[in-house]
């Protein structure tokens, strides 16, 4: 596999302590559930192996994944504990989706007896989720389908019926009418689950978004995944708790120029130098995840202060206007995502700049970016490097 080298210019280094805080959140927050950490996606960019390893020192057991070659990579790397795969699995996957022992989300009827047949060798009743669609209008039975479900002798013989859930699909959003209708046709679910007399020991709705704004939504188990990294997308009039962004990404001045008036920068001259312009180069660009749509948009940090992206971010370089900053060297640090000073930009900066979300520059991080990581209540500096 790919491994950018320790002495990369550009890194990102991720702060377990933080990672550690933002977890006492979500568990102050639903104080009666178990966590379910989503770590899909890399950990939505900051690395799942190492996030994983972190949490599971923080006494979480269970993890969430959307792939089951992402489940693999955490089996393969040593962790033994819950791995759910909550994306869409395919029959085709489901030999090595019990080899590695991870837990389906089965999300269609017909999933079921076709899980059966491949779990039938497993030692003892496997687990499973099943999903039910109450407003997401994405994966998962309808709750008419999920009461004939129920009776099904596969849940009693290869398979074992541990968890129950859905998905909210609006949670952040100011106004609570959809979030309020999910909630409301899943505990109808339930009730009927109750009626039948079935013990169903994990039912989980809630992401970040339901955790922090609704409390209705927090059953035996949580799966925060963006509030785990410090983020959320709840309005600003929301109650949230302070979460701590955990990644810091940075890079290095390559190469200072200046243009004078009329002079470009980058290609097809999209700035132009209305006066004479100090130009730093910094070494990252869109194949590192830093997004083109920042180009004339995007600001990063300098000595300090703010300063603007100009030109066009390319693939491996981008470039920034210090004129403003006196006396910036080759070699000096420029923060993309993090603070310097009393100046700080997080990925919520880029994704407004990028009219996206937090979520989508995060995991956009490229692999050629190494990760590197504060440990578990160390104090910032002593970082180990992993990719
Ligand atoms: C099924 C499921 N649960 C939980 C999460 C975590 O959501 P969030 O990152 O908003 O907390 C996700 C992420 O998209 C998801 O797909």
């Amino acid at each position: 596999m790919y491994q950018p080298s320790e002495s990369s210019p550009t890194s990102a280094s991720v702060d377990l302590t933080a990672l550690a805080q933002n977890v006492a959140h979500v568990r102050r927050l639903a104080p009666r559930a178990d966590v379910l950490a989503v770590v899909k996606a890399n950990a939505y960019g900051h690395g799942a192996i190492e996030i994983s390893h972190a949490l599971q020192k923080l006494a979480v057991r269970r993890f969430g994944v959307a792939t089951v070659d992402e489940g693999i990579a955490l089996r393969q790397a040593g962790i033994q504990d819950t791995i759910l795969v909550m994306g869409a699995t395919v029959p085709a996957q489901f030999t090595e989706l019990v080899a590695h022992r991870l837990t389906p989300v089965l999300y269609r009827t017909d999933l079921i007896p076709t899980f059966a047949a491949h779990a039938r060798t497993a030692p003892t009743p496997y687990p499973v989720h099943i999903k039910v669609e109450t407003g997401m209008g994405r994966l998962g039975v309808s709750p008419h389908e999920l009461l004939e479900l129920l009776s099904r002798s596969e849940l009693r013989g290869p398979l074992r019926l541990e968890g129950l859930m859905t998905h909210l699909a609006d949670a952040d959003n100011r106004d609570a009418g959809q979030t309020e209708e999910q909630l409301a046709r899943f505990q109808q679910v339930l009730n009927q689950v109750q009626i039948r007399g079935l013990a169903i020991p994990l039912i989980h709705v809630a992401n970040s978004a339901g955790i922090i704004k609704y409390p209705t939504s927090l059953h035996s188990l949580v799966r925060p995944g963006i509030m785990l990294y410090g983020y959320h997308t709840l309005s600003k009039d929301t109650q949230t708790p302070e979460l701590q962004p955990i990644l810091t990404w940075k890079t290095t001045i390559a190469h200072v120029h200046t243009i004078s008036p009329g002079g470009s920068v980058s290609y097809n001259r999209t700035f132009i130098a209305s006066r004479q312009t100090r130009v730093a180069v910094l070494p990252v660009g869109y194949a590192d995840g830093y997004n083109r749509l920042l180009s004339n948009r995007g600001q990063v940090l300098i000595g300090g202060r703010r300063v603007p992206v100009i030109g066009r971010v390319c693939m491996d370089m981008t470039m920034v206007d210090i004129t403003d900053v006196p006396g910036v060297q080759v070699g000096e640090e420029a923060i993309l995502i993090g603070q310097q000073s009393s100046e700080r930009i997080t990925a919520s900066d880029l994704a407004a700049w990028q009219q996206t979300i937090p979520y989508e520059i995060l995991c956009a991080i490229g692999s050629r970016v190494p990760r590197r990581y504060l440990p578990l209540d160390s104090p910032a500096g002593a970082a180990s490097q992993s990719s």
